[in-house]
């Protein structure tokens, strides 16, 4: 396709219309959901995406730990341009050749044995509480175990059920009444968790590491203690790795970091390389509740997305990439430790391998959108966490590249005033508090 501007070659004509009227009709006919920015988006290749304008950016967001291997990554974009000419879905009243093979691929990678497909990250939290609860109603004298357990500034979705155990108020508040039962142990705190982990739960459901609630990775000790408390009630331990898993941390899920298996996992985001596909995995013992009809989805696990997932674990292995997280996420964290020792407002760096926090004690917010003028992807969450979550394919160069994009953000931007204290309830305080 001819170009029209130097500059806005592949962009405009991508994008199919004028960026003006693409922003009015977002503006006029988009639920208003998201704070976004006016940059338009227009295609990526490796772990740089392009804008309207032909600007590149340096992602170490990677769709918020969704594009793991980037953007166009010739293998992904090969399976899906030969299952596209294919078969896009298959009903899951058939067998299709891709769907047996990745759930076999991600028992092997967790240790678990069964896997049910589904089309996000919260749906594949709805189907694990589910069977959670029949799982434990299956058991003898398990008709009253109906309740769940979760983490202070835990975040499972979006979903009435992965709402219900989400900790943020502002995010459940205005939707009550949720599933009821639900109820949040302290991070790290076992004397908490021994106090609420009663005859009634059915659950506990731990991110391994805390993504969205700021970059804070769960202790070995609580972890057993949930893990020993689960099997004395005949409860469930779900490890969400939707954020943290598949290769994130350098092993294939946070949870090989800790003492003891969990009895299900649940995972999304990278799973199929951007395209929509979560899944939940579990041991035969909580599997074997389920049986034909308690539990479907038309789309969950169709060809075109399952084939697009064996590629991206496929790819994982045979790059070696979760050496590479290991070798690039070393390499951001001594980075970033040598930027906290140079700019006194940085509190503290978290995170392994990719999933990198700078906890800050000035409002994140001017950073995030300096680092954007200047062609750098991160994010902010909790209003002073900054959140980075690079693709595994990430290179020493770019690790360097975005180093000196965050210490030149860091310079130009006009210091943002302290925060008051940030808050006692926060996860950082509990986990200092659990420390001590
Ligand atoms: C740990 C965790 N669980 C669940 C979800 C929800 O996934 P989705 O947005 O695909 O529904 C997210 C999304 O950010 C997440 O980070």
């Amino acid at each position: 396709m001819k170009s029209k501007g130097k500059k806005s070659q592949k962009g405009a004509a991508s994008a199919g219309a004028a960026p003006n009227s693409i922003l009015r009709d977002a503006s006029r006919h988009l639920m208003n959901t998201y704070k976004r920015s006016g940059i338009i988006f227009t295609h990526g290749r490796g772990c740089c995406v392009f804008d309207q304008d032909g600007k590149k950016y340096l992602d170490f967001l990677g769709g918020i730990a969704v594009n793991a291997l980037g953007y166009s990554y010739p293998n992904l974009v090969r399976a899906i341009r030969r299952e596209a000419g294919r078969a896009v879905h298959v009903s899951n009243l058939f067998h299709h050749p891709f769907q047996g093979p990745l759930a076999a691929k991600l028992a092997k990678w967790s240790r678990m044995d069964r896997a049910f497909f589904t089309n996000s990250g919260s749906e594949a939290v709805e189907g694990a509480l589910k069977l959670a609860r029949i799982a434990a109603h299956r058991k003898p004298g398990g008709e009253g175990k109906t309740r769940f357990l979760a983490l202070e500034h835990s975040f499972h979705g979006r979903t009435f059920g992965a709402l219900s155990i989400t900790y943020e108020q502002k995010y459940r508040e205005p939707f009550e009444p949720l599933v009821p039962g639900a109820e949040f142990v302290r991070f790290n705190d076992t004397a908490d968790l021994e106090a609420k982990f009663t005859g009634d739960i059915c659950a506990i459901v731990i991110e391994p590491i805390q993504g969205e609630g700021g970059i804070f990775s769960v202790s070995d000790t609580f972890w057993k203690r949930a893990r020993e408390l689960a099997t004395r009630h005949g409860a469930a331990l779900i490890a969400d790795e939707i954020q943290c898993g598949l290769g994130r941390t350098g092993r294939t899920f946070a949870y090989q970091r800790l003492t003891g298996l969990p009895d299900m996992v649940v995972v999304a985001k990278p799973l199929a390389g951007g395209l929509p596909l979560g899944a939940f995995l579990a041991r035969e013992e909580f599997a074997a509740a389920f049986s034909p009809g308690l539990h479907g989805s038309t789309f969950g696990g169709g060809p075109l997305v399952c084939a697009t997932a064996l590629a991206f674990l496929d790819t994982v292995e045979r790059k070696h990439l979760l050496a590479n997280v290991r070798a690039r996420g070393a390499e951001l964290r001594a980075g970033l430790k040598k930027l906290a020792a140079k700019y006194d407002f940085i509190r503290e760096v978290r995170g392994e391998g990719l999933i990198l926090g700078l906890d800050l004690d000035v409002e994140g917010a001017p950073y995030v959108t300096e680092a954007l003028k200047q062609g750098l992807l991160i994010n902010c969450t909790h209003e002073h966490i900054l959140r980075l979550l690079p693709p595994f394919i990430l290179t020493t160069q770019q690790v360097k590249e975005g180093l000196s994009m965050l210490d030149s953000v860091f310079a130009k931007t006009e210091r943002p005033a302290k925060l008051q204290a940030v808050p006692s309830t926060t996860a950082a305080a509990q986990a200092l508090a659990a420390a001590r």
